[in-house]
C-alpha cells in the first residue's frame, strides 16, 4: 500500500514559538495571534464550536458545497481537466477535503497544515481510505508567507481554503495570502470559504454562545500560554468578551482582566489594569461583491459564486 509523504517547512520550535507570544504580551495593547488557540485541547473545543447552533460558517460552507457540488466540481474541472493536485490549505485532519474527492477526482492531495504531527497521523488514516491517492503532507505555518517547494506541484492545482478562514486576516493581509494563493494555483483555481456580513445580533451570538464554548476556546490560549511560557495565568481572572466592530467589519476577541492584576513568566512580567485586555482574534465579514473585488485584485480572473438561502456564507471559485 503507499504511503503518505510528509514534508516538514520550517517549523517553529517552542522557543521562537514563546518569544512571538510573549512579544504580544508586552505590546500596547496586547495582542497574541489566533494561531496559539489550537493546542490539542484548542484544536478539541474548536471542533465543538462548529457544532453549536450559534455557530452557523462550518454548516452552511457544508450544505453550499452538498447542494451545489457537483456544479463547482463541473467549474473546477472544466478549467483543471481531471487528474489535477488539491492543495488544502489548514487540512486539519483532510475530512472537509475528502469529501470533494469523488467530485473532483484528484490525482494527488496535498494537505498543507501547521502542526505537522497531526497531519501525519490524519493522512495515514486517510491513505486507508482512498489507496490509489498519492498524499503528500506540508507542515508549515502559511500565516506569515504561503509557498512550497520548487517542483512539489508539476501542473494545475485547485487550492482548497475552506471554512472561512480567510476572515482571520486583516484585508491587506488576506491580499497577500490570495496573492500567493494564485501564484499556487497557476493555470489552476482556488475554492474558498467565505462568511458574509449578516444581522450583528447573529454574529455575536456565533462568538459568544450560551453554552460558553468559544468562552473556553478563547481562556484556553491563555492555559497554552501557561504551558508554552511557563506564564502564570490564572484563568478565573479573565473574561471572554466577543463583539462586532462595524468600522473594521468584523467580529474582534479579547480577554479582559476581571481585577488589576500582574502576569509573569521566566523572565519578564506585565501588568494589567482591572477591564484591560488581551485581542486575540478578528474574523472579518465580507460583502460578497468586496471579497470577488479582493480575489480580482489578487490576479484572480474569471469567479463563480455560490451561497446559501439568507446569503450568510459563499463558496467561491477563481480561476487562477
Ligand atoms: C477558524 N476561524 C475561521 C474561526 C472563525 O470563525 O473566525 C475561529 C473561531 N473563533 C471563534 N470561533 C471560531
Amino acid at each position: 500500500m503507499r504511503e503518505p509523504r510528509l514534508i516538514r517547512l520550517h517549523q517553529h520550535d517552542a522557543a521562537s514559538l514563546g518569544d512571538e507570544a510573549k512579544a504580544g504580551l508586552l505590546q500596547v495593547p496586547a495582542r497574541v495571534s489566533p494561531k496559539f488557540f489550537y493546542d490539542a485541547l484548542g484544536s478539541c473545543l474548536f471542533d465543538a464550536i462548529t457544532e453549536l447552533d450559534e455557530y452557523y460558517p462550518t454548516r452552511t460552507e457544508a450544505a453550499i458545497l452538498a447542494h451545489h457540488g457537483a456544479a463547482i466540481a463541473a467549474a473546477a474541472r472544466s478549467r483543471l481537466g481531471s487528474g489535477a493536485t488539491l492543495v488544502d490549505l489548514g487540512a486539519g485532519d483532510g475530512a472537509k477535503a475528502a469529501r470533494l474527492f469523488p467530485l473532483l477526482q484528484p490525482a494527488r492531495y496535498l494537505a498543507v497544515d501547521i502542526s505537522a504531527a497531526f497531519l501525519g497521523a490524519a493522512l495515514q488514516a486517510l491513505q486507508l481510505r482512498h489507496p490509489a491517492l498519492e498524499i503528500i503532507g506540508v507542515g508549515l505555518d502559511f500565516s506569515a508567507r504561503l509557498a512550497l517547494p520548487e517542483g512539489l506541484l508539476d501542473g494545475p492545482a485547485l487550492v482548497f481554503y475552506p471554512g472561512s478562514s480567510i476572515g482571520n486576516f486583516a484585508p491587506a493581509e488576506a491580499l497577500r495570502l490570495l496573492r500567493e494563493a494564485r501564484a499556487l494555483a497557476s493555470g489552476g483555481a482556488l475554492l474558498i470559504g467565505v462568511d458574509l456580513l449578516k444581522p450583528v445580533a447573529v454574529l455575536e451570538a456565533a462568538y459568544d454562545d450560551a453554552l460558553g464554548v468559544t468562552a473556553a476556546f478563547n481562556l484556553n490560549l491563555l492555559r497554552h500560554l501557561n504551558r508554552l511560557l511557563g506564564a502564570d495565568f490564572a484563568l478565573r481572572q479573565w473574561r471572554h468578551r466577543a463583539f462586532f466592530n462595524v468600522q473594521r467589519a468584523c467580529i474582534e476577541m479579547h480577554l479582559h482582566a476581571r481585577e488589576a492584576l500582574t502576569v509573569s513568566w521566566p523572565g519578564g512580567r506585565r501588568d494589567f489594569a482591572a477591564g484591560e485586555a488581551v485581542h486575540t482574534e478578528d474574523s472579518f465579514k465580507w460583502a460578497r461583491a468586496d471579497f470577488e473585488a479582493l480575489l480580482r485584485e489578487a490576479g484572480f480572473a474569471r469567479v463563480h459564486s455560490w451561497t446559501d438561502e439568507r446569503d450568510w456564507f459563499a463558496v467561491m471559485l477563481a480561476e487562477a
